[in-house]
């Protein structure tokens, strides 16, 4: 078939599950710099510090101070998170935010707490944020305008308030019995914000401009501090002064590759986000992916095959590079990729045990992705966590800040799956000051002649891999603009449970034929929420995954 044919119909194809899944935006435009988030509020705050001279350093963190504020159920100054940043050059870093376990942990704590939910809800659950601290670094390092400019609007959003929109409306009702609590937490009052209510975050507000200030210096010492800790305390954790005091972010070598002749440049561990894709990414580049197999069965059953053992190696192998050796050369090696594609088998899937050993392992929730790209072609890739919707529920009440629940991404219990269904082996056991393994994936591609760059990422707990993968091969193979990328259904598959997640929209037929392989499909209304800028950086355009209602900001 001709390939313009193909296009059109995988085009045509598309706009109809863009139809069935709800509005979704089209790709915004720009000659000057875009910022793609979770909330149009967030994209704007980045955006307006583009046009006011901002790059996209200034810009990333402009908006991911803005989301922590009008997005509290998903991001905050109480979590951390990861920032892949490529310079105009091409000179590309790495920056881990991600929060640790303090330091009286130890690795049974939470066999040994009569809460079955004590690594969710509560003071145990807390990890000592890096959030603040690591925005403050990124801003100090690659920023180019002051650190007041780059904070200001997130002060103006939480001082003089914001319309609360239908997502955080949704996330409150969600939350039933808690909601109130919460509402009391975030915006000084008992009752329950609606979707266009009005709302303000006056403690907050006074936190980040002590951020800003004391160069994040009162967010470790003082009295900032000492609420964050006092109310971890009362509500049962064990964190310090001292684990504020002495928590670093670090500089970490990019995991990078290349896929149809694409640089990928991601995230390396504590995330197994980049290794899985990467691997998958190599595994698939045998085949031609065409448009018109874009939502087909055979598709998404080689999508299955290879995450599966993909994820397979994320259980067994990976945890904090800093505590355990990680084989990353051999799980990425030509030959395990290989050995992957030599094991495919197009009629038929295996149970798990082919795909690992399960060594003793031993619903879209709290976090944010934002994608920048600046004219001078500087882009930036950051996902921030506190982990599930509104985290551990631990305010400190003095500065507005919600705390991580991020100590459920250890193996808390052997051979008991994490919120996400996520299993794990030893090397993702709790020990004083490790960083929990993590999936979140920021991405940036370079194009083969270097004129082009995606800049990619989503939240979703380990949906974000897969969604962000997806995501890449929507623009790279099947040459679909932003919107059409980050809109259309997608698929997932994490090894354990053994389950192949489809969207709710995907088509009956299709699911009976991944059935027949042997497949057990379970739909999905809500997956997860991509963020994705393409282009050069004097023509780009952007979108927001309309699952979550966020929208991108172009600078005019
Ligand atoms: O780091 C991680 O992998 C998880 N804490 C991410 C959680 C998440 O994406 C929640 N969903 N929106």
């Amino acid at each position: 078939m001709d390939m313009r044919v193909k296009q059109r119909r995988v085009r045509l194809l598309s706009l109809v599950f863009v139809f069935l899944l709800g509005a979704a935006p089209p790709p915004e435009q720009s000659s000057a710099g875009m910022v793609a988030s979770d909330h149009q509020l967030g994209s704007k705050a980045g955006a307006d510090v583009l046009a006011a001279g901002g790059n996209a350093v200034d810009a990333v963190v402009a908006a991911a101070l803005a989301v922590g504020v009008v997005q509290p159920a998903g991001s905050g100054l109480g979590g951390g998170g990861f920032a892949v940043l490529l310079k105009s050059g091409g000179e590309a870093h790495v920056l881990d935010f991600r929060e640790v376990a303090p330091s009286a942990s130890t690795q049974d704590m939470y066999q040994r707490a009569s809460d079955p939910k004590a690594s969710r809800i509560g003071g145990l659950a807390v990890g000592v944020p890096g959030e603040g601290i690591g925005l403050i670094e990124l801003h100090s390092r690659w920023g180019r305008l002051s650190l007041d400019e780059v904070t200001a609007p997130a002060i103006e959003l939480a001082r003089d308030g914001f319309v609360v929109e239908p997502h955080l409306a949704k996330a409150l009702k969600n939350a039933g019995e808690g909601a109130p609590a919460l509402a009391q937490g975030l915006f000084g009052s008992s009752r329950v914000p609606k979707a266009g209510d009005h709302v303000r975050r006056t403690r907050l507000a006074k936190t980040i401009e002590a951020l800003s200030s004391s160069a994040g210096k009162a967010l470790v010492n003082g009295t900032i501090a000492n609420d964050i800790v006092t109310a971890v305390r009362a509500a049962g954790g064990i964190l310090t002064l001292e684990d504020l005091a002495t928590y670093s972010p670090k500089d970490r070598a990019p995991l990078v590759g290349t896929y149809r002749g694409w640089r990928v440049v991601t995230m390396p561990p504590p995330s197994s986000g980049g290794a899985v894709l990467l691997q998958v990414l190599g595994v698939l580049e045998s085949t031609d992916l065409n448009s018109e197999d874009a939502h087909s069965a055979a598709y998404y059953h080689r999508l299955a095959e290879a995450m599966k053992h993909a994820f397979a190696d994320r259980a067994r192998w990976m945890g904090d590079p800093d505590r355990v050796d990680i084989p990353l050369d051999q799980l990425l090696s030509a030959q395990r990729v290989l050995a992957v594609q030599q094991d495919f088998d197009p009629s038929r899937t295996y149970d798990s045990d082919h795909y690992g050993i399960p060594v003793d392992p031993g619903s879209d929730g709290g976090t944010q992705h934002i994608s920048v790209l600046d004219a001078d072609g500087m882009a930036v890739a950051l996902t921030t966590t506190i982990n599930t919707s509104f985290a551990s529920r631990v305010f400190a009440p003095k500065s507005g800040i919600l705390l991580n629940n991020e100590m459920d991404d250890f193996v808390a219990r052997p051979g008991v799956p994490n919120h996400y269904g996520l299993v794990g082996s030893e090397a993702n056991a709790v020990a004083p000051g490790a960083r929990p393994l993590s999936s979140m994936s920021p991405t940036i591609l370079v194009s083969p002649d270097g004129s082009e760059r995606i800049v990619v990422g989503a939240s979703g707990g380990p949906f974000i891999i897969s969604s962000t993968l997806q995501a890449i091969i929507n623009v790279v193979d099947f040459k679909m603009d932003p919107a059409e990328a980050v809109s259309v259904p997608r698929m997932h598959h994490q090894w354990a449970p053994d389950l192949l997640f489809v969207d709710t929209h995907t088509s009956p037929d299709t699911i009976a034929a991944l059935e027949l392989l042997g497949h057990t499909v379970k739909t999905m209304d809500f997956f997860s929420s991509v963020q994705l800028i393409h282009g050069e950086p004097n023509r780009m355009s952007g979108a927001s995954d309309p699952r979550k209602g966020g929208w991108p900001a172009g600078v005019r």
